[in-house]
């Protein structure tokens, strides 16, 4: 019964508006390529066991083939009526080849549908990001070849600490890159088993082969139980979250190509390609490329989140919410693909400004703890009283205003007469680099044998 104050507008109203609420061929339609292939996998699977005949199968493949070249050039018109791309590719399918396009949807729904195209498409997604995770530790490992003998400051609480080599704290994210690399690689693992032939979520009475799809399709195995198959979607979860701490791992990198490019470190500069100018002020160079690599973070936890909440409380087995799952998703792994690449780009083509990180990594006493490790080694004083000892000499530097290395033997000898003038040669930055020679130190030989590592793996010549 329609209501009288609103009634006479209710029906087109509605319709207009559950369209546009239920409809996801907007976003879907990025898994064209998915959907034709399981169909193909499908139909040929449903023709080796007799459910549909040879005819009726080469048919479908001709017409999906047709279609996918319609939707690449462009020439496929997609129906927000048909809600999504599974419909729009059956609707257009019954145009170009009739009947034969209605067996295709036998012993399958849209629900073990829509599950496996999502896990191809994320599948695809794995493959491409590894490859540019890969770029990315390549354009570094090549990079931090030229830095070897580069000293810059280590820091912590960003107050400088010690003096690093400039290729150390490079290998330092290929380690963490590596780490984002395997992740995504072990979601690709367990993301691998195939839920078509779930049917709508209790499997099928028709005598379907699951093993010859999955195996088609490039999975490892069908998956075990029809209404996980169906209701499951751990797998984007899984490589959203690895994908957030790469992300991560970015925009701590993205964070200080900012900090190194400014005028007060001075350290780097990006290349014109990745910066930009000011509107008003003509000096400036901004770093926006690192500053929005820096963001990127932002929507990529954020689809990740979003997913995690829209799943949460879900019953068993397939609820529509499910499908807000793309839209996002699509976005963040594009996101995440775009800032390996411009990341690549940045290292490949920033420039180092060797004589500023240089002065910076022996600014701030930065050789203090060598002095106090001399002490220890040299005079077998106990590493707490070096420390304390250290103290007093820094601060006689400071109050002098000169460097550790500038101070006179004779006034350190003055805070401890053990003190000779062997000390001097552990108190320049090159030496305090050079002599850190334990595992993972960032003494020059280390680094040369890492990247000589990373070079075999990665297969640099
Ligand atoms: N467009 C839907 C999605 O993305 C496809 C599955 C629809 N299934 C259903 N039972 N209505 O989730």
């Amino acid at each position: 019964m329609s209501n009288s104050m609103w009634g006479g507008r209710f029906k087109s109203d509605t319709n207009a508006l559950m369209q546009a609420i239920n409809s996801s061929i907007d976003f879907d339609k990025n898994l064209y390529s998915q959907d034709i292939a399981q169909s193909i996998a499908h139909a040929k699977m449903l023709a080796h066991t007799k459910i549909i005949s040879e005819q009726d199968k080469d048919d479908i493949i001709k017409g999906l083939n047709t279609i996918k070249q319609e939707i690449e050039q462009g020439q496929f018109k997609f129906s927000s009526a048909l809600e999504d791309i599974h419909m729009n590719i059956e609707a257009r399918l019954a145009e170009l080849i009739g009947e034969a396009a209605g067996r295709l949807h036998t012993a399958r729904s849209r629900n073990d549908q829509v599950a496996t195209d999502f896990k191809l498409y994320t599948r695809d997604a794995i493959d491409m990001l590894v490859g540019q995770i890969k770029a990315l530790q390549s354009a570094l490992i090549l990079r931090a070849e030229q830095e070897v003998q580069t000293i810059m400051p280590g820091f912590t609480h960003l107050q400088s600490a010690q003096p690093v080599s400039f290729a150390h704290h490079l290998l330092a994210y290929v380690e963490m890159l590596s780490r984002d690399y395997h992740r995504l690689l072990d979601a690709r693992k367990r993301l691998n088993q195939c839920p078509l032939g779930c049917a709508a979520l209790a499997g099928t009475s028709f005598p379907i082969d699951r093993y010859m799809v999955a195996e088609e399709l490039g999975f490892t195995e069908p998956n075990a139980n029809s209404l996980d198959g169906v209701a499951d979607r751990d797998f984007i979860l899984e490589t959203l979250s690895a994908a957030s701490i790469c992300a991560m791992h970015l925009s701590r990198f993205a964070e200080e190509l900012v900090i190194w490019s400014s005028a007060q470190f001075n350290f780097i500069e990006l290349s014109d390609s990745f910066s930009t100018g000011s509107s008003i002020m003509p000096q400036k160079r901004n770093p926006d490329a690192a500053e929005l690599v820096r963001a990127k973070i932002g929507r990529i936890m954020g689809a990740y989140t979003s997913i995690m909440m829209v799943m949460k409380g879900l019953p068993l087995t397939y609820s529509k919410d499910m499908q807000e799952d793309k839209e996002l998703s699509f976005d963040a792994l594009n996101n995440l693909s775009l800032s390996l690449e411009a990341m690549t780009g940045m290292v490949s083509d920033l420039s180092v400004n060797k004589e500023a990180m240089k002065q910076a990594a022996g600014a701030k006493f930065s050789t203090a703890t060598d002095l106090a490790d001399w002490l220890v080694r040299e005079a077998n004083v106990p590493f707490r009283d070096a420390h304390h000892i250290t103290g007093k000499i820094v601060s006689l530097a400071e109050s002098k205003e000169l460097t550790l290395e500038q101070l006179e033997l004779k006034d350190m000898q003055e805070i401890d007469k053990r003190i000779n003038q062997s000390i001097f040669e552990v108190l320049s930055v090159e030496n305090s680099v050079k002599s850190r020679t334990s595992y993972g130190g960032t003494a020059p030989k280390n680094i040369s044998r890492e990247i000589s590592g990373w070079k075999r793996i990665l297969k640099i010549s």
